[in-house]
């Protein structure tokens, strides 16, 4: 009984080393059998790569790795600077994206995560969050007076796409900011806003 149960636990314990010694045998093959043709690299770790910080010479000359046109660089911003512009200038950027359904959509999706809490699923002012106000006298919330975004008094309807686009990216009175929206899904809202306020012009 004794010897049968050793016997068992020697023959599990070799199990695995045996998958491995398998899996060690595969691997030897899988990467060296790729053939140097010079079309073809025979490492993953020997190809063809630009180094981010790869030095240009030229004619006795340094410079360091110049990025492509129209790199945008990682925490940076090609977009305009639109704490430093005037209001003016602000209500007069344009919307680069048209009204497409895909839009809408996510539109529709973003501005239930981030707008809605305060202005109400349709943007009346009437969100979970909203206090009392004028235009919602029932809310409960403790944010008060959410100013409705559609409807009879929609602040959205007077407003340009620059003028909403830039609220949402830089707040604007006692609303915070949402520049953690990716500015594309900023513009998917403003054709959103237009939309649910009877001013869609869908493309
Ligand atoms: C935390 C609550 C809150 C959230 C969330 C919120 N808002 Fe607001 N919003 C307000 C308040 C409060 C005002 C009134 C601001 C003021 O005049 O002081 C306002 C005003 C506005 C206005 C009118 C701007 C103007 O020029 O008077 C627009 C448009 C607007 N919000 C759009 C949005 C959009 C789009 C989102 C989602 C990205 C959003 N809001 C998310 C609270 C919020």
């Amino acid at each position: 009984m004794t010897e049968f149960a050793i016997q068992t636990k020697q023959s599990a314990s070799l199990r695995p080393l045996t998958v491995l010694v398998m899996l060690a045998v595969a691997a030897s093959f899988g990467c060296w059998e790729q053939i140097d043709d010079g079309k073809w690299f025979p490492q993953m770790k020997r190809q063809p790569v630009i180094q981010a910080f790869e030095e240009v010479k030229w004619n006795d000359q340094m410079q360091g790795f110049v990025p492509p046109d129209g790199t945008v660089p990682v925490g940076g911003s090609a977009l305009p600077d639109l704490a430093s512009m005037d209001m003016a200038s602000q209500d007069a950027l344009q919307n680069p994206k048209p009204a497409s359904l895909e839009s809408l959509k996510n539109g529709e999706v973003v501005f239930g995560r981030y707008c809605q809490p305060c202005h109400g699923p349709l943007g009346m002012g009437d969100g979970l969050v909203a206090g009392p106000s004028p235009f919602a006298p029932n809310n409960t919330g403790p944010f008060p007076v959410v100013l409705p975004i559609n409807g009879p008094t929609s602040m959205a309807r007077v407003f340009s796409d620059g003028h909403l686009y830039t609220t949402i990216s830089l707040g604007r009175g006692r609303m915070p900011n949402y520049d953690r929206i990716p500015p594309m899904e900023r513009w998917d809202i403003v054709n959103y806003l237009r939309e649910i306020n009877g001013q869609g012009v869908r493309q």
